[in-house]
């Protein structure tokens, strides 16, 4: 299984199942990663900065890419945590501007 750290004050590091997304990860490991639009690609405050292993998450689709570019979030690192798949090890660093506002599941 992939390990996944999210480095955060209060992060956590595991084994997820292949293929959650990293929402769905964060659930996994009790990490209470931010999603006010549910998951739904339409609010970016599940985004994340991979620090390590940006190639073993799944492809960016137009989905994705959309609203990040409507968000000026366009570094191959920004990613959306409720879709992008995690497909190998990775670590992602959640913004230090939303250190203050993670919410509990
Ligand atoms: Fe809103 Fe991911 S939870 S874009």
């Amino acid at each position: 299984m992939p390990r996944v750290t999210f480095i955060h004050p209060e992060g956590r590091s595991g084994d997820v199942p292949e293929n959650v997304t990293l929402l769905e990860a964060a659930d996994v490991l009790g990490f209470p990663l931010t999603h006010d639009c549910g998951g739904n690609a339409s609010c970016t405050t599940c985004r994340v900065d991979v620090a390590v292993g940006e190639e073993n998450l799944s492809e960016i689709d137009f989905e994705e890419q959309d609203l990040l570019d409507r968000e000026a979030l366009t570094a191959s690192y920004h990613r959306l945590g409720c879709q992008a798949r995690v497909l190998g090890d990775v670590m992602v660093q959640v913004p230090e501007e939303k250190w203050g506002d993670t919410k509990n599941f």
